[in-house]
């Protein structure tokens, strides 16, 4: 029996690499494979084409090269019954934090404003606030959310999360569901996005969600692009309802040349690097799994299809 291994990007060898280290016993077929399908025991995919994994009626799980599984979800077609394994690993949620701290930081010390002053030569001090005043919320108190928020309320920010159901983290004010989210948002500065995109988080971050921050707060996008209604976002920007943005994900990737959110003056764009599966650690986290399946143990981190995440 086999893994058949497509990457996200050109990081072919290093994943060979890593999971000839954690599973030696495992060959690897990266795609395309057009040996016998019946081999393949275990798929480790980002993206497949819809339908393609329809042919390897031997699966026993399939794994998701990414935490968000919406890439195999939209597949009609997916294998029925074959549990499907969203990527929690240590390399994936350090890169998540370094992004997160990065872009809260950045609009907590106004450095959206201190580049436009210096590209006016301006010499101009604003009057800093202490984090502990600084209200941080995080929706989607995760994997990666929560450790964000950890981190977070180590650097002193007043930090509280929004998820689907009730939550309790340490240091962090919880709120949950529909009704919670209109006090969730009157009550945050910076708002990290760090949703998975589902029927319900699609366009979630609407005029009505803007308009219920307070005025000039930030938001930092790195779930999922779906969650943002663009127009809505370029409407706040314009009005100032939103004083600055850090965007990593969106609703088309790449994103179309004419896109307003390229040269706004303040947005902060990056093109879906927030954070990246880090092959070694991942192949550790995999191999584990499939351990833990060989020897009758339930899979850790499989996902509900019909909830989406
Ligand atoms: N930009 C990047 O480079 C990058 C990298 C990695 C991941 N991501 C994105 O980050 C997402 C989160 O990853 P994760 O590992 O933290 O996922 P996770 O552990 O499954 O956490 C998802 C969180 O979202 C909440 N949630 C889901 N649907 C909701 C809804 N309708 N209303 C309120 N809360 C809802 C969940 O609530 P419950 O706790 O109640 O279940 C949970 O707290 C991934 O799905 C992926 O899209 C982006």
């Amino acid at each position: 029996m086999a893994m058949l291994l497509k990457t996200d990007i050109d990081r072919g060898d290093a994943w060979h690499r890593a999971l000839r280290a954690c599973l030696p016993e495992l060959p690897i077929h990266e795609w395309p494979y057009d040996g016998d399908p019946a081999e393949i025991e275990f798929a480790l995919v980002w993206a497949p084409p819809r339908g393609a994994l329809s042919r390897y009626t031997n699966l026993r799980a399939i794994f998701s090269m990414g935490a968000g599984i919406d890439h195999l979800a939209s597949d009609p077609d997916l294998p029925k019954g074959v549990p499907v394994v969203r990527m929690v690993e240590p390399g994936l949620t350090a890169g998540m934090i370094e992004y997160v701290l990065l872009a809260v930081l950045t609009h907590h010390r106004f450095m959206l404003d201190y580049a436009a002053q210096q590209r006016a030569k301006v010499w101009r001090e604003i009057s800093q606030i202490a984090a502990n005043r600084r209200r941080v919320g995080i929706m989607g108190l995760g994997v990666l959310g929560g450790a964000a928020a950890e981190k977070l309320i180590g650097l002193d920010f007043d930090v509280a999360g929004w998820s689907r159901s009730a939550k309790a983290q340490a240091g962090v004010t919880c709120f949950h569901g529909q009704d919670g989210l209109i006090p969730f948002l009157a009550r945050t500065d910076i708002l990290v996005c760090l949703l998975p995109m589902t029927a319900e988080t699609d366009g979630i971050l609407n005029a009505r969600a803007f308009a219920a921050l307070p005025r000039r707060a930030a938001l930092v996008s790195v779930g999922r692009g779906g969650a943002v209604v663009e127009a809505d976002l370029l409407a706040a920007l314009e009005s100032g309802q939103i004083g600055g943005a850090s965007l990593d994900v969106f609703r088309q990737e790449p994103l179309p040349p004419d896109s307003p959110f390229w040269t706004h003056p303040r947005v902060i764009l990056t093109p879906h690097v927030a954070s990246m599966t880090i092959p070694d650690s991942a192949a550790v986290a995999v191999a584990a799994n499939i351990r833990r399946l060989r020897a009758g143990q339930p899979l850790e981190h499989v996902v509900d299809l019909r909830r989406g995440y």
